[in-house]
């Protein structure tokens, strides 16, 4: 009996990936770090800090914590230099009309996102005020792959797991979803989230239908 949808934003919503990886890139570059397109498909849906971790490899041991927190603030700025030409003509196809959707059925709606930016890149968006619940980087201590973010906006919609669908496009949050003990839909490939109870190719294919 589901009763909500809990929902990613990176990659679900909005495709900020490009501009998280021009971010890590810049820094990388500059710390004489190697670093694809392919290495920041493996930072999808994962904290800024266990990012850098992933970026830095064994060299992470050359640098001080301090260092450490500089190099995060440095790609934040890189990155919220793209947030400011954000509007909502950066909504991914099919994510208004997914919106609407959830709304028109009466259910309820809530974000979980693992960015520390997702309230301003909701602002940006323009669709702040369509959610129950805003759950972002600042709302629990243990990032996705634990459950904690989907618990806790199940928890603010007032609603138990098992009555809710959780949409995520990272692996990680697919993890997540599975031990919220939630219904996992996953956005993207099947190498990638093929392992929840739905997949769909992409925002514009979800079909709600299907899940209800
Ligand atoms: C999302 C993105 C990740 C990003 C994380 C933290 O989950 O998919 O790529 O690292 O948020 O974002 P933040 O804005 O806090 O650096
Ligand atoms: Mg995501």
């Amino acid at each position: 009996n589901i009763k909500g949808f809990i929902i990613d934003l990176d990659g679900v919503i909005t495709e900020t990936s490009e501009y998280h990886f021009q971010g890590w890139k810049r820094l990388a570059e500059e710390e004489g770090i190697e670093f694809t397109r392919e290495d920041n498909e493996q930072l999808r849906g994962v904290s800024r800090s266990r990012s850098l971790e992933i970026l830095l490899g064994d060299k992470i041991d050359d640098y001080s914590d301090e260092e450490f927190q500089e190099m995060m603030d440095r790609k934040n700025g890189y990155y919220q230099s793209f947030l400011d030409d954000m509007d909502d003509d950066d909504l991914l196809p099919g994510a208004r009309e997914l919106l609407d959707e959830i709304k028109e059925r009466g259910l309820k709606m809530a974000i979980a996102s693992s960015s520390r930016n997702a309230k301003r890149v909701l602002n940006s968006l323009d669709i702040s005020d369509e959610f129950d619940a805003i759950a972002d980087g600042h709302s629990v201590e243990d990032a996705k792959p634990a459950p904690d973010i989907f618990l806790h906006a199940a928890k603010e919609i007032g609603l138990k797991p098992e009555e809710c669908v959780v949409l995520e496009d990272a692996e990680s949050g697919i993890d997540a979803a599975i031990a919220a003990e939630m219904i996992a839909v996953g956005v993207g490939p099947e190498e990638r989230v093929g392992h929840g109870d739905y997949r769909f190719d992409s925002t514009a294919d979800i079909d709600l239908e299907k899940i209800l």
